[in-house]
């Protein structure tokens, strides 16, 4: 972003439902800003923003003349709630950002797509070419299959993650942890302050210890101190493991 000359500015997602607030955005916008990037399911949060807070959201790009740039990489994981993208209110200012990394888990291939007004795709495909020419050939023979395969395998997964989703935020209630209630997504934030480390500290220190890897929520901005994001894309039993190791170093097993 910064070579392109954008200034990115964060804003917060408070807990416990990890939503934007206009009013504060209201306080972060000024004359040079052109777009809001917004991402639900969340990372790292797994919040999907119910219906009114998607039209809050457009409303408020569509009074400051915004694009909306909208990061729905984990729109086919989805527990709770009924994800709504800004691109059915508005699609002329909305860009949605699509992966098959985590629909299909071939994370790391790197191959993705924009959906867009066409007067955008235009320009931004000419922009595309100047930082790479195109996805390698095999990958995109790769995107080919998982797109016209079978696709119960979308669900099943879905399935998976929302059980591993249920057996940690149970384990996690009974030992009384603090965590978020993630509606999509396959990450979970536990909240780790009382432990008197930042988030950095606690998941080297976890690693280095109890061999868990937890990514520390610093990772994720400042409202994250505080977390750490364990992932649910491990088998149950390795998630119950890691927690269990990780309840014991909080002095909560
Ligand atoms: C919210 C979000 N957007 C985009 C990506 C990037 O996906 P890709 O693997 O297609 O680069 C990730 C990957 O973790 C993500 O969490």
């Amino acid at each position: 972003m910064r070579s392109l000359g954008i200034r990115p500015v964060p804003y917060p997602l408070t807990p416990p439902h990890y939503l934007p607030n206009m009013a504060t955005m209201d306080q972060l916008i000024t004359a040079a800003t052109r777009a809001v990037v917004v991402n639900f399911p969340g990372n790292p949060t797994g919040q999907v923003a119910p219906p009114d807070v998607v039209q809050a959201l457009v409303d408020w790009a569509e009074r400051h003349d915004l694009w909306i740039v909208s990061d729905e990489v984990y729109d086919q994981i989805v527990f709770d709630g009924q994800p709504l993208s800004p691109a059915h209110i508005d699609p002329e200012r909305t860009l949605g950002v699509y992966s098959f990394s985590k629909t299909y888990a071939m994370t790391g291939w790197r191959l993705g797509y924009l959906a867009g007004p066409p007067s955008a795709i235009a320009s931004l495909t000419k922009v595309a070419m100047g930082i790479w020419s195109s996805v390698s050939e095999p990958l995109q023979y790769a995107g080919l299959a998982a797109l016209e395969g079978p696709q119960a395998i979308v669900e099943d997964r879905r399935r998976q993650y929302q059980r591993r989703r249920d057996a940690a935020v149970e384990y996690l209630d009974r030992v009384q942890i603090t965590h978020s209630n993630p509606d999509g997504a396959f990450y979970l934030l536990v909240h780790i302050a009382e432990s008197g480390l930042s988030s950095r500290d606690f998941a080297l220190r976890l690693l280095d210890q109890a061999g868990v890897a937890v990514a520390p929520g610093s990772a994720f901005g400042e409202m994250a101190e505080g977390f750490v994001r364990i992932s649910l894309a491990s088998p149950e039993t390795d998630i119950l493991r890691g927690l269990a190791r990780l309840a014991a170093f909080l002095g909560h097993a």
